[in-house]
């Protein structure tokens, strides 16, 4: 798949814009706060309805308009596809697809799947446990819907229980009712701790190959899914689940909590055998990151035969030279949108022929030659 054309009207500070992109780099340079950021979130949003950051749909609008406009013009295969937003500060947003309303989000994501690489997913390694929990679950989730539904439900009832863990200690009327969102934590959390599993050693079989390339074979990674609960099957987890909880039973009461389960589970990392978090330097955490992060494209491909299109923000200038070109190699055979404030960042891709945009105060421009 490959953006052709971009659209922006009112969209942060963007007044109006109209930019046709190259079919393979596309690189957006400017100096900070000129809006390279927003051009990326703005073609996230017609990907996955919502933006990288986490803000309100009406924060993307100019701030002194009621509206905002936000259209890309797609090939895939044979065909060509309108995909548009208004976003706007009272009322519902509508999306299209091809001048037809949309209902379904989803939908966008049929048919624009863009993956983007953002500084914060450097920090992976050393971020905290949540960060890794939700990072999994946002790629999870993405690339498969029934499991955005499920966490969803897990969340739910994980709020509920907690909820009457706090009552069932003055009213013990609630223990009853108490058992019943027990057995669906149970239930839930074993087949997200199951999907997990499963998901976790797919992505690993590419982040491992790909991060034997970028360490030159030096470091072997792993990737372990840290979980409170034990098995493989997903008879095995449930029935290790209740077993968990029979033993926690006091402790969560005291504690007006749950106290196990995938809310509190994590990703630990191996460098040829040792925990990343603790032992990794800096560079060495960058690494698998970028590795885990890389990974998903050949997860994309594999289960979309597709390509995705790849969006950039700033990450290249965090990396040093081997690393930089070992991501702009794999590149190459994407459409891919990068930003840089970094004129550094332009030489080390120059031989590859991007096409070149400057941006200034929400205004594009492609330039030929830097
Ligand atoms: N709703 C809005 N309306 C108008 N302007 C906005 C809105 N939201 C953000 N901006 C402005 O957009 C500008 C550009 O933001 P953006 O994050 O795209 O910058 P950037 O070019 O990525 O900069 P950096 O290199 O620092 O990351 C900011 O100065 C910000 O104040
Ligand atoms: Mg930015």
């Amino acid at each position: 798949m490959r953006i052709r054309k971009i659209h922006l009207i009112h969209y942060r500070n963007y007044r109006l814009l109209r930019c046709e992109l190259g079919k393979t780099i596309n690189i957006f340079y400017g100096e900070n706060a000129q809006g390279k950021t927003n051009l990326l979130e703005a073609i996230h949003y017609l990907s996955y309805g919502k933006s990288f950051r986490k803000v309100k749909d009406r924060d993307l609008i100019a701030f002194d308009q009621p509206e905002s406009y936000i259209g890309l013009e797609l090939e895939r295969g044979n065909g060509h596809h309108l995909l548009e937003a208004k976003l706007v500060k009272e009322g519902t947003k509508k999306v299209r697809i091809d001048r037809m309303a949309v209902d379904r989000i989803k939908e966008l994501n049929e048919l624009l799947y863009v993956i983007a690489f953002i500084p914060e997913d450097l920090r992976l390694v050393k971020g905290s446990p949540k960060d890794r929990r939700e990072f999994i679950d946002r790629e999870l989730s993405k690339l498969k819907p029934v499991y955005a539904n499920k966490l969803q439900q897990y969340e739910r009832v994980l709020k509920q229980r907690n909820l009457l863990l706090k009552m069932v200690a003055y009213d013990p009327e609630k223990e009853k009712i108490l058992s019943v969102y027990t057995a669906q934590l149970i239930d839930l959390g074993s087949q997200i701790i199951k999907t997990r599993q499963v998901f976790l050693a797919q992505w690993e079989g590419y982040a491992k190959d790909l991060h034997g390339k970028i360490s030159d074979h030096k470091e072997e990674l792993d990737m372990v899914y840290e979980s409170g609960v034990q098995g493989e099957t997903l008879d095995e987890i449930r029935q290790d689940f209740e077993k968990q909880l029979k033993v926690m039973k006091d402790e969560e009461r005291t504690k007006g909590t749950s106290l196990i389960g995938p809310h509190r589970d994590d990703i630990l990392f191996l460098i040829n055998g040792k925990d990343a978090r603790i032992y990794a330097s800096q560079g060495q955490q960058r690494t698998v990151a970028l590795s885990v992060k890389l990974a998903e494209i050949h997860l994309v491909e594999e289960i979309f035969h597709e390509k995705p299109v790849l969006l950039l923000d700033d990450v290249l200038s965090e990396l040093d030279a081997k690393r930089r070109q070992f991501l702009i190699e794999t590149f190459r055979s994407f459409q891919t949108i990068i930003t840089t404030a970094d004129n550094t960042v332009m030489e080390s891709i120059q031989h590859l022929n991007p096409t070149i945009f400057y941006i200034q105060e929400g205004r594009v421009n492609r330039e030929d030659s830097v």
